[in-house]
């Protein structure tokens, strides 16, 4: 498949001439950086936004900043309780659901948090999603061009060999903060390719993305001093927020990838994610574990 963009493009320059139009968007993180990017393109494309934030106050505010058409949901992905009420709230608005982007997500904690038992990264990053998707899936019409977008990370090239550490999820047998982060985006590639092997035929398209490095958002708020002081200068040699938002709205929304399923892609292109992120056998252990984790939650 050739992309018509690159790098350097925008949400500007993806979306030009898209109309969203009568389709509704959940989106996650919808209050900061590449997030709010996003939410403020889907609003301004006339789809209308469940817009989801860690409390409905950060959700309201965002909400209130692009205006359109949005119901703001407060989906605390360090909560799966919190979890649970945004699903039963998105459930009881009755809208299908016609593009997901799970965009939400935390990097690089320095010590070692947990909830739920579980390291904190996999589950706000992986495993509220995989609680929050599947738990609406049925709101997902078949074979109307639904599509499942799900960000991830190259740091997930970070992650031990093995991709995912069942025997070390709690983090309590040794913790790194980018090893943990890159556990994460493994665990959510393979959640976007397990999906999309079970939408297979059924219309509803799922990929995972790079977005490319973007210092202006608020991502990089757990890195050293040091690290946030190189922040200006890292600007010069990284994308804009604009441009970091622009992979996950291409495959939200533009027509060249209406058909593409189960693909990881960076700068609005196909790319191949490590070994690990490409094993389906793990990804079948992680669904099935995943399954097992949520069940207590889901009431
Ligand atoms: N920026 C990059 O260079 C880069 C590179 C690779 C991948 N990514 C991925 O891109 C996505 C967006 O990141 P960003 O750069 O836009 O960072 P950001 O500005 O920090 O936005 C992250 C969003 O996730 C939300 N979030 C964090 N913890 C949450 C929780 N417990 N419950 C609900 N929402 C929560 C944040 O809400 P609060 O504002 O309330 O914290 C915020 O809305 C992330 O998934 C990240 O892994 C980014």
């Amino acid at each position: 498949m050739k992309s018509s963009f690159n790098a350097r493009s925008t949400t500007d320059e993806v979306l030009k001439g898209v109309d969203l139009t009568g389709k509704t968007v959940l989106l996650t993180g919808c209050n900061s950086g590449l997030g709010f990017e996003t939410l403020r393109q889907m609003i301004g494309h006339g789809a209308h936004v469940i817009a989801a934030a860690r409390n409905l106050k950060s959700a309201q505010e965002a909400c209130a900043k692009v205006g359109g058409s949005t119901t703001p949901l407060a989906c605390d992905l360090s909560d799966l309780s919190s979890v649970r009420q945004a699903i039963a709230a998105v459930r009881a608005s009755g809208r299908s659901v016609d593009i997901v982007i799970a965009n939400a997500g935390i990097m690089a904690l320095p010590d070692l948090e947990q909830i739920h038992g579980l390291e904190k990264q996999f589950v706000v990053n992986y495993l509220a999603h995989f609680m929050l998707i599947t738990g609406i899936l049925d709101m997902i019409p078949r074979h109307a061009g639904a599509r499942i977008v799900i960000l991830a990370s190259s740091a997930h090239t970070r992650a031990t060999p093995a991709g995912i550490e069942f025997d070390n999820l709690s983090g309590e047998r040794g913790y790194k903060a980018w090893v943990f982060y890159g556990q994460s985006n493994v665990a959510r590639i393979l959640f976007a390719r397990a999906l999309s092997r079970r939408f297979s035929g059924a219309g509803i398209t799922v990929n995972t993305l790079h977005p490319g490095v973007i210092a202006d958002t608020n991502l990089a708020r757990n890195l050293g001093v040091l690290m946030r002081a190189l922040a200006p200068i890292a600007r010069y040699f990284t994308k804009t927020i604009p441009q970091g938002a622009a992979t996950q709205c291409y495959l939200a929304a533009h027509p060249e990838v209406a058909s593409v399923t189960g693909q990881y892609f960076s700068d609005c292109k196909i790319t191949e994610p490590s070994p690990a992120a490409r094993d389906d056998a793990v990804g079948e252990r992680l669904w099935a574990l995943s399954e097992q984790l949520v069940a207590a939650h889901r009431g």
